[in-house]
C-alpha cells in the first residue's frame, strides 16, 4: 500500500474506530454469517472532499448473499411473533444509539458524500426521527372493521408482517433512507437485508454495527443484514430472490425500471422512489426574498444531488428579471470548497463520474441554446470533484435537456404568462417528485394544489421542493415509482393485509344473496 493511502487511512481511523470499524485490516463482515460476509473483491472508500483513502471494503461473494438472505428468512419465523410494541422497543433503543452516535456518524456521512457536517448531522437526525416514529407506530398497526351485509358475521382487516425486506439505498442519502424503510419494517415484524450504494458502504457498516448491537442486547440477533458490492452481481441477486417479499429501492429512473421488473416478474413487491426532476414555480406577487432563499437551498444545497433538488425554475413574466437578478447574487455568494470548514456552502460532488455528467449536462446545454447565466465550470483547484453551481435560462419551453434528471447543481430557467401555461411546463415531465409554488395568491395556491395542478407527491407552497419532514408519506408519480415512504401510513406497504370474516351464527347466509340450497 503507498505511502500517502497509509497517512490518509490512519487521519480517517480515530472516527471508524469510534463507530466501531476497524480501519486498519479490510472492513469485514461479522462473524455470525448472518449480518455480513465478506469474501468477495475489494473496493477502496475514499472521500470526494480530498480523495483520501478512508478504508478497504471487501464485497459479500455470492455465498455470502445466500448466507445473509437464508438467515433474514430464518429470523423472520420467530421476528414476527414478537409482539410489535416489543419490537418497537427495539427501534426505541436504535434511536437512543444513534442519538448517542449523531456527531460521528454524520461527520462519516459528510466525508463519505461529501455533504456539509449541518446536512451530515441532518441525516442523522432524519433517522433519530423515523425512529421515534416507529415506536409509536408499533402501538398503532391499526386494521378496521367494516359493516357485513350478512347477519351475525364480523368483517374486519388485519395486519401481518410481510417478511423479509429487502433496502437498496444510494450515495446521496446513505443512511437516512435505510431507517426510513428499516425503522418501520421492524416494527411491522419484518426482518431488513441493506444493500447501500457500493460508494457509501462505510456508514452502512456503522450503523448496522450499532443496530445489530441494539438487537443482541435484546435477544433479537440476526433481524438485520447487510451484503457489501455493485449493483451486479450484489444487488440483482437480492432483487431476484423470491424470499425477499419487498425491495424498496431509491436511485435512478433506469435501476427501477430493472428492479421493478425483476420483481414484478417473481410477484414479488417493490417500493420505488426514483429520479425527480422538481420545478418550482414563481408567480407574480410572491415574497420573492423568500422565494430566491428557497430556490437557492433547493438548487445548491447537497450539490444539488438530492432527488428533491430543483431543477427547473419558471418564473412569470413580470418578475423574471428581477428574481434573475436576486439570483444571480446569491449564487455569487455561495461558498466552495470542504464541506466540513462551517463557512462552505457545497462541498464537491460524490466522484469524478458525476463530474463528468455535469460537464456533458452543461454543453449540451450549450448546444441546445440554452445560456449559461452563472457557474458552469469545474473547479478542479479545489480537488477532482467540485463544479460552480450553475444557472440556465432555457431557451424555449421545449428545451430537451430539461426532461433529464442530472444529479448536480444545475438550474433551468424557464419564463410563463398564465397559470395555465406554468403548470403544463411543469407537470411536462416524465418524473412526478416533488414541487412548489411561489404565491400569495389563494386562488394560484389552490390551482397548483387541485386534480389540475402539480402531479407531483409532494406540492408546496412558499417553500422549496427538498428537506421533506419525516411525518408525510415521501415518493412520487410517474417515472419517479409510485412508492411512499416513510410517515403517514407508508407502513401499510411493509404488511401484508388480511381481511377476516367471522360467523358467529348458526345459518350460512351467502353475500350478494345469493341461493343455494341443496
Ligand atoms: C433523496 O434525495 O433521495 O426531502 C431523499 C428531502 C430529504 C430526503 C431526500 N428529506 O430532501
Amino acid at each position: 500500500m503507498a505511502q500517502t493511502t497509509q497517512d490518509d487511512q490512519k487521519r480517517h481511523a480515530p472516527l471508524l474506530e469510534a463507530l466501531g470499524i476497524d480501519p486498519d485490516s479490510t472492513v469485514a463482515g461479522t462473524s455470525d454469517g448472518r449480518a455480513w460476509s465478506a469474501d468477495g473483491p475489494e473496493r477502496t472508500v475514499a472521500t470526494p472532499i480530498d480523495g483520501s483513502v478512508m478504508a478497504r471494503i471487501a464485497d459479500t461473494d455470492a455465498a455470502g448473499v445466500e448466507r445473509v438472505v437464508a438467515g433474514l428468512a430464518e429470523a423472520f419465523l420467530s421476528w414476527r411473533l414478537v409482539p410489535a410494541p416489543q419490537r418497537g422497543e427495539l427501534v426505541r433503543r436504535w434511536g437512543e444509539r444513534l442519538r448517542e452516535q449523531k456527531d460521528s456518524l454524520g461527520r462519516l456521512v459528510s466525508l463519505e458524500t461529501g455533504k456539509s457536517l449541518q446536512e451530515g448531522l441532518g441525516e442523522v437526525q432524519e433517522m433519530i426521527d423515523i425512529c421515534d416514529f416507529a415506536v409509536g407506530l408499533s402501538r398503532q398497526l391499526y386494521g378496521r372493521t367494516m359493516p357485513s351485509e350478512r347477519p351475525e358475521h364480523r368483517l374486519m382487516e388485519q395486519w401481518h408482517p410481510l417478511g423479509p425486506v429487502a433496502v437498496v439505498t444510494a450515495f446521496n442519502f446513505p443512511v437516512a433512507v435505510y431507517a426510513w424503510n428499516a425503522a418501520i419494517a421492524l416494527v411491522c415484524g419484518d426482518t431488513v437485508l441493506w444493500k447501500p450504494s457500493e460508494k457509501t458502504p462505510l456508514t452502512a457498516v456503522a450503523v448496522q454495527r450499532g443496530l445489530e448491537e441494539v438487537a443482541r442486547g435484546l435477544g433479537h440477533e440476526g433481524v438485520t443484514g447487510l451484503v457489501v458490492g455493485a449493483a451486479d452481481p450484489v444487488g440483482r441477486a437480492v432483487v431476484d430472490d423470491r424470499r425477499i417479499a419487498l425491495v424498496s429501492a431509491t436511485g435512478s429512473v433506469r435501476m427501477g425500471y430493472q428492479v421493478g421488473e425483476a420483481v414484478a416478474r417473481r410477484m414479488g413487491r417493490s417500493l420505488l422512489e426514483l429520479g425527480g426532476n422538481n420545478g418550482i414555480i414563481v408567480a407574480p406577487g410572491a415574497d420573492l426574498d423568500l422565494a430566491v432563499r428557497a430556490v437557492l437551498f433547493a438548487a445548491v444545497g447537497t450539490a444539488g444531488q438530492r432527488c428533491t433538488s430543483v431543477r427547473r425554475l419558471i418564473l412569470h413574466e413580470d418578475v423574471k428579471d428581477g428574481f434573475v437578478r436576486s439570483l444571480l447574487k446569491a449564487y455569487a455568494h455561495v461558498r466552495v470548497g470542504d464541506p466540513l470548514d462551517p463557512e462552505n456552502h457545497m462541498g464537491p460532488l460524490i466522484d469524478e463520474d458525476a463530474v463528468a455528467s455535469f460537464e456533458r449536462a452543461v454543453a449540451a446545454a450549450k448546444e441546445q441554446g440554452g445560456k449559461v447565466l452563472f457557474g458552469g465550470r469545474t473547479l478542479p483547484g479545489l480537488g477532482s470533484c467540485y463544479v460552480e453551481p450553475t444557472l440556465v435560462e432555457a431557451p424555449s419551453a421545449d428545451f430537451p435537456l430539461a426532461q433529464e434528471e442530472t444529479f448536480a447543481p444545475i438550474l433551468y430557467v424557464f419564463t410563463y404568462r398564465d397559470l395555465d401555461e406554468a403548470i403544463g411546463l411543469h407537470n411536462g415531465v416524465r418524473q412526478g417528485l416533488s414541487s412548489a409554488i411561489f404565491t400569495s395568491d389563494v386562488r394560484e395556491m389552490e390551482t397548483f394544489l387541485s386534480a389540475r395542478g402539480s402531479d407531483c407527491g409532494i406540492a408546496n407552497v412558499n417553500l422549496g421542493t427538498s428537506g421533506a419532514e419525516i411525518g408525510g408519506a415521501f415518493g412520487g408519480e410517474k417515472e419517479t415509482g409510485g412508492g411512499r415512504e416513510s410517515g403517514s401510513d407508508a407502513w401499510k406497504q411493509y404488511m401484508r393485509r388480511q381481511t377476516v370474516t367471522v360467523n358467529h351464527g348458526t345459518g350460512l347466509p351467502l353475500a350478494q344473496g345469493i341461493r343455494f340450497d341443496v
